[in-house]
């Protein structure tokens, strides 16, 4: 049997893109391997968000110039959001020439056809969808776990954040069709599993290019009903478009977790304004406040960027009140990246590194002491934990998470991975808690 490896950078959009790509490979006859000497395939799914995500990938196939050496037949190829790129395919075509197969993230379901045409000519082949508005429903995904689950909802996003090269990687904003979503989702349950992600740009503004009048409240409300799935989440929402009946549906919907992941970027109104987020700091902390008044232990998470062009000591003040104003219980923080192509690349004022450098610890600073604050309002309190893995350090330790998205470990025997068991917290740190299995 063939054997291959997938190489996946980026966001959650990515990862189960990477699954697809496995579903469609063992059709192929491909076997999985984590052993790179013994791959007769090697595909990097790759990010395109900052500079670093793409140098990190640009070494990698640089790398593997001396693999192909060694093994001629090994076949080097490179999707994802970087080859959406014309200037940055043109890179991979003129300094690594030992890739072997470029596609992009719209036409996942040629790869068959494209190792073909390959195999046949020798060439190097490169086939990119720029526009492609179809949504590909034939293919399915090899997950990684049975008992949980990312499913798509929508591609693209029509934003278009200052920073951001998501709008020129992923297309324009498109909604799948509600009862695809539902026959998925009903389909995956009744194979086991009981925790959905919803994935999308921006989940939020779901629906908006369907023909019929159908939201994103309206879809969770459906999948709600779905027998089997006990867990709901979605990744990610913009603050301009979380609607009240949204909100509405953390106190209506049982299955919903107690999780939100809402993106600020910044605290300050004249950076949000630069970075066309299309709110203000008041609209978001007005929106938190609305959710919390639903549930107050709802565990709000969210992405900062430190750096934009522009920021000055004030604005970055701003953003470190609104941390403490808001209490995040986690956070994902970006130093700014330039992104050529966005607005923002040729804005004036770009910010010094070393500014960034500073700005970006006292952040994390500031956020630390409050994660570990709110995760020590769980400690001595029984918490529901779907078991998902063994520990990779201890064969004795299981790794799960609550409804709340927070990871912990306790003691415990593998035939409970993919159920929901209930777990004392013993003991917590900023990222992670400890605990014991109880009776419910
Ligand atoms: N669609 C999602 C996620 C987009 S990318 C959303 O809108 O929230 C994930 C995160 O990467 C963004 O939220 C942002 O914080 C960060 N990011 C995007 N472009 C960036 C850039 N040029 N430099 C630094 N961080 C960036
Ligand atoms: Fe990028 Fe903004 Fe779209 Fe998110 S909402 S993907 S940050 S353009
Ligand atoms: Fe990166 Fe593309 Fe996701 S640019 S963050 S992999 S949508």
């Amino acid at each position: 049997m063939k054997k291959y490896m997938i190489q996946t950078y980026g966001c959650q959009m990515n990862e189960h893109d990477s699954e697809k790509i496995s579903w469609i490979l063992d059709g192929m006859g491909y076997e999985l391997t984590d052993n790179r000497e013994e791959c007769d395939l090697i595909i990097f799914n790759t990010c395109a968000v900052r500079k670093s995500a793409e140098e990190r990938v640009f070494g990698q196939l640089g790398e593997l110039k001396s693999l192909k050496r060694i093994n001629p037949n090994l076949i080097l190829s490179v999707c994802g959001c970087m080859m959406q790129r014309e200037d940055i395919r043109e890179v991979v075509l003129k300094k690594y020439k030992h890739v072997d197969v470029i596609f992009g993230t719209n036409n996942i379901h040629k790869l068959p056809q494209l190792i073909t045409r390959h195999l046949e000519s020798g060439k190097t082949i490169v086939d990119i969808n720029e526009e492609n508005r179809e949504i590909e429903e034939d293919i399915d995904a090899n997950r990684k776990y049975s008992y949980k689950a990312f499913v798509n909802i929508m591609y693209g996003c029509n934003n278009f954040c200052t920073y951001c090269i998501v709008p020129y990687t992923r297309g324009r904003e498109r909604s799948r069709e509600p009862e695809k979503i539902i026959e998925e989702i009903t389909l995956l349950a009744k194979n086991g599993c009981k925790e959905v992600t919803l994935l999308g740009q921006n989940v939020n503004s779901y629906g908006k290019s369907l023909e019929k009048k159908y939201t994103f409240s309206d879809l969770l409300k459906e999948v709600n009903e779905i027998e089997g799935i006990e867990r709901i989440r979605f990744m990610t929402s913009h603050p301009k478009d979380i609607s009240d009946d949204l909100i509405d549906c953390f106190r209506t919907l049982d299955k919903l977790c107690d999780q939100l992941h809402l993106p600020v970027q910044s605290g300050s109104n004249r950076m949000l304004k630069a970075m066309n987020r299309k709110y203000t700091r008041e609209d978001y902390i007005n929106k938190i406040e609305k959710i919390r008044k639903i549930n107050p232990d709802i565990a709000i998470t969210t992405d900062i960027i430190v750096g934009f062009p522009g920021e000055t000591d004030e604005d970055f003040q701003d953003t470190l009140d609104l941390v403490k104003e808001v209490k995040y219980d986690s956070a994902f923080t970006f130093l700014y990246s330039i992104r050529e192509g966005t607005k923002a690349a040729t804005m004036e004022d770009q910010v010094p590194e070393k500014v960034k450098h500073e700005r970006f610890q006292l952040l994390l600073d500031t956020l630390y002491p409050i994660g570990l604050e709110k995760n020590e309002r769980l400690l001595r309190k029984n918490v529901q934990v779907l078991v998902e893995e063994v520990s990779k350090n201890n064969d004795n330790i299981l790794n799960g998470r609550t409804t709340s998205g927070k990871l912990v470990h306790f003691p415990g025997s593998t035939d409970l991975i993919g159920k929901i068991v209930n777990v004392k917290i013993d003991a917590v740190k900023t990222f992670t808690m400890e605990g014991t299995i109880v009776e419910s």
